[in-house]
């Protein structure tokens, strides 16, 4: 059995805020003390982390590596990807498998493993994209839940390639109430938009930036209501990924001012970049482009009041990248064909520290959005999310202090571009474990593909 004793540090979850040791036998955390006591615990390992905090391994509960996407693959694949959210003190992602059309969910959660096993830095565990409801994908879903694949993604938008109309929505909500099984809704009218899309392109409007003019605000808002009332009428609880507009918040936030059990994330790019950003100069705004998109700067403050008052209860990446050369390319001259997504696992826990630091949440929140409230709405807790004993050691020593300057050149993600390059920020993950494994240290990477284990996960747990 192996000891890492962690000394000094600041002790942060998502409910305390302690000075406090940190005893780790093997994998697991077993106790939490004082000097008092602690000072009588061996260890084959001492950490010191004096003017540091100890906090728990993010938990990114939504990343896509190697996803197919408009004629390419994301650019990271599950080794690549894992080891940059582990340089960023990420020690868990939530990936999503993907059924195809005509084929089962089973074919698609084979090939997602078949990609991911063996090859992840931290411990991983799967969404199911559902393509194609049917009967049979619907019957499957029982059988899902029972093996850890506890929640199901649908699309509102993508009409031919991931799109599901209302009745489908409804029956998967339908067997999501019986089951247990969370949907998941990629919430924007894709109907509408694509009108809106042949006209703008019918109108010689191709660059970047109409990408966010065609997905309309108002068109994420109707269909973000739609879905909360479409589980309404099936008695299923509902999670909306993605969320970036004021009139979809407010939506939401009115239908949990009436009790209902809706849920939902943002993401660090709707809280930090903007419509300027898919507006740059030449084909830049291509590196900005992903769906929601990016809304104007007045939409910031309110998803982040929406953090603070806990309307918005993740902050998850939506991780997606695609290379500006030869993928992002591909839309030159017709933004409708950029492949939709950004990059972003390795810098979330960081950008959520500069809103501390900012004044837009308190330390505690931060580890609620970005740690435990994940773990929790997709069954991980308290394996994951916390650090107390029993707990997985997915454990940061962070660093509040450093100043690091986020760019490509010293990023980890593959991908050749970063959507906040020279954006200073003060905090860095120094030190990461993973399930008791120093994966991260000072610089220097440790860790191995493989080392990351499938996790079966249970039901929401806001639900039970
Ligand atoms: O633009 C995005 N978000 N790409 C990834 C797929 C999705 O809809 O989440
Ligand atoms: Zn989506
Ligand atoms: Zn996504």
């Amino acid at each position: 059995m192996s000891r890492t004793l962690i000394r000094n540090g600041l002790v942060i979850t998502a409910s305390d805020e302690l000075a406090t040791d940190v005893l780790i036998e093997d994998e697991t955390v077993v106790a939490l003390a004082g000097p008092s006591i602690s000072q009588g615990w061996t260890a084959d390992t001492v950490i010191d982390a004096t003017g540091k905090y100890v906090i728990p391994g993010g938990v990114d509960a939504h990343t896509h590596m190697e996803l197919p996407f408009g004629g390419t693959f994301a650019s990271d694949t599950f080794e690549t990807g894992t080891r940059a959210a582990a340089w960023g003190g990420t020690t868990t992602i939530v990936d999503f498998a993907v059924q195809s059309m005509g084929g089962s969910l089973r074919e698609g959660l084979d090939a997602w493993h078949a990609k991911a096993d063996g090859q992840c830095a931290v411990d991983y565990a799967f969404h199911m994209i559902m393509a194609d409801v049917n009967e049979g994908s619907l019957k499957e879903m029982e059988t899902l839940v029972g093996e850890g694949i506890t929640s199901f993604k649908l699309f509102m938008a993508y009409p031919g390639v991931f799109y599901s109309d209302d009745g489908k929505i409804l029956r998967a909500l339908q067997k999501g109430a019986e089951t247990g099984g969370l949907i998941m809704m990629h919430a924007e009218n894709g109907i509408a938009i694509d009108v809106l899309v042949e006209q703008a392109l019918a109108r010689g409007n191709t660059d970047p930036r109409y990408h966010g003019v065609v997905r309309h605000a108002l068109l994420e808002a109707e269909a973000t209501s739609r879905a909360i009332k479409l589980a309404q009428v099936a008695g299923a609880p509902i999670y909306i990924v993605h969320l970036s507009a004021i009139e979809a918040l407010a939506e939401l936030t009115r239908a949990r001012d009436e009790g209902v059990n809706a849920f939902a994330e943002t993401c660090p790019q709707y809280l930090y970049l903007s419509t300027d950003d898919l507006a740059r100069p030449g084909f830049e705004g291509a590196k900005y482009v992903c769906s929601t998109p990016l809304r104007p700067s007045e939409h910031q403050a309110a998803l982040w009041r929406g953090l603070r008052t806990d309307d918005l209860s993740v902050v998850s990446t939506d991780h997606c990248p695609f290379c500006f050369k030869d993928q992002k390319e591909l839309g030159v001259g017709d933004f409708s064909k950029i492949p939709n997504g950004l990059p972003g696992v390795e810098n979330r826990m960081d950008l959520l520290h500069q809103a501390v630091l900012d004044g837009h949440i308190g330390r505690r929140r931060w580890i609620e959005i970005a740690c435990a409230t994940p773990a929790r709405m997709f069954g991980l807790y308290p394996r994951k999310g916390t650090i107390a004993p029993g707990a997985d050691a997915d454990v940061v020593i962070y660093d509040p202090t450093a100043q690091q300057v986020i760019s490509a050149e010293t990023h980890h993600m593959n991908v050749d571009y970063s959507c906040y390059e020279g954006r200073i920020v003060t905090g860095r993950a120094e030190t990461v474990l993973s399930r008791g494994r120093v994966v991260v240290d000072k610089g220097a990477y440790l860790g191995a593909p493989g080392h990351g284990r499938f996790l079966r996960r249970d039901t929401c747990q806001y639900l039970r």
